[in-house]
């Protein structure tokens, strides 16, 4: 049995295009269709109601284009809309638990940290569930407000002092903790690695939530023999809700080598 059906993946922006990068990666079978809700980014900066509203909105349009399962490639909607997938039709994945997995596995120290929004760190979704796995952890949190825009603006290069210092300042609890291990709790992020690496040093352990998310999803798709079955070649389909400036330089950041020049459609979400 086979399901050819699409994978429906939103993020609140492009940072959700490094999850989709990495199922690109692991399952290249599988076809896409992606919505960026990028006329209404951040989400991470907004209250509970309204983030669980455009979640809704993100959820339908996907439905709409008949797929075979939603991914939240979204740490800020994982963390505190996720309930808003319990009457979906299709299964939901989120990013959230699958990369607490892996750095519950990976500490030595027991320290982890979690860059993210200040939604998801509010929600305090990553420590609880750190926590429930590993009590004697000790959680090192940090708001990285400003790191959005930054991504979204494309200024991302290992060379880009905006970045680097924002970062530094973001990062100073983590390094006098001492963490060994760092989730980068919002999806935006793993395009900021770099950089993050050079100012934590290389004996940090990055976690990538497409990464592990990504493992989850062929592991789902595996036990419900719902792969698709390759007698074509993947389709990706990228939906935005709005087109910036710098939109077309942050997609190619954001998919790396996975950007073949797709061409992006602008739907108007509200009316969905
Ligand atoms: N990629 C989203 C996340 O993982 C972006 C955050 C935002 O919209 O503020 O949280």
């Amino acid at each position: 049995m086979a399901d050819n059906r699409a994978i429906g993946v939103f993020d609140s922006g492009l940072g959700g295009l490094t999850v989709a990068r990495e199922i690109m990666k692991l399952l290249p079978n599988e076809n896409i269709v992606y919505f960026g809700d990028t006329g209404r980014v951040p989400y991470g900066t907004k209250g509970r109601d309204t983030i669980r509203k455009y979640a809704l909105q993100d959820e339908r349009f996907l439905l709409s284009h008949d797929v075979k399962m939603i991914v939240a490639a979204c740490g800020t909607v994982s963390s505190v809309a996720a309930d808003t997938a319990e009457s979906l039709p299709v299964p939901f994945v989120e990013v959230v638990s699958h990369s607490v997995r892996v750095a519950v596995r990976a500490t030595k120290n027991g320290k982890i940290g979690i860059l993210a929004t200040s939604a998801t760190i509010n929600s305090g979704a990553h420590k609880k569930q750190i926590l429930e796995s590993l009590p004697s952890a000790q959680v090192i949190e940090s708001a990285g407000t400003l790191l959005v825009p930054i991504v979204e603006e494309g200024w991302t290069t290992l060379d880009d002092t905006v970045a680097i210092e924002t970062l530094r300042r973001y990062l100073k609890p983590m390094i006098d903790a001492g963490v060994d291990t760092l989730i980068l709790g919002c999806t935006h992020f793993p395009v900021l690695s770099s950089i993050i690496r050079n100012i934590l040093g290389g004996s940090v352990t990055l976690i990538n939530m497409g990464e592990a998310t990504a493992k989850a999803i062929e592991k789902l798709l595996e036990n419900s023999n719902s792969l698709n079955d390759g007698t074509l070649a993947p389709k990706y389909d990228f939906y935005a809700s709005d087109k910036t400036k710098s939109f077309e330089k942050t997609v190619k950041v954001l998919l790396g080598d996975y950007n073949k020049d797709f061409e992006i459609e602008q739907v108007d979400i509200e009316k969905v």
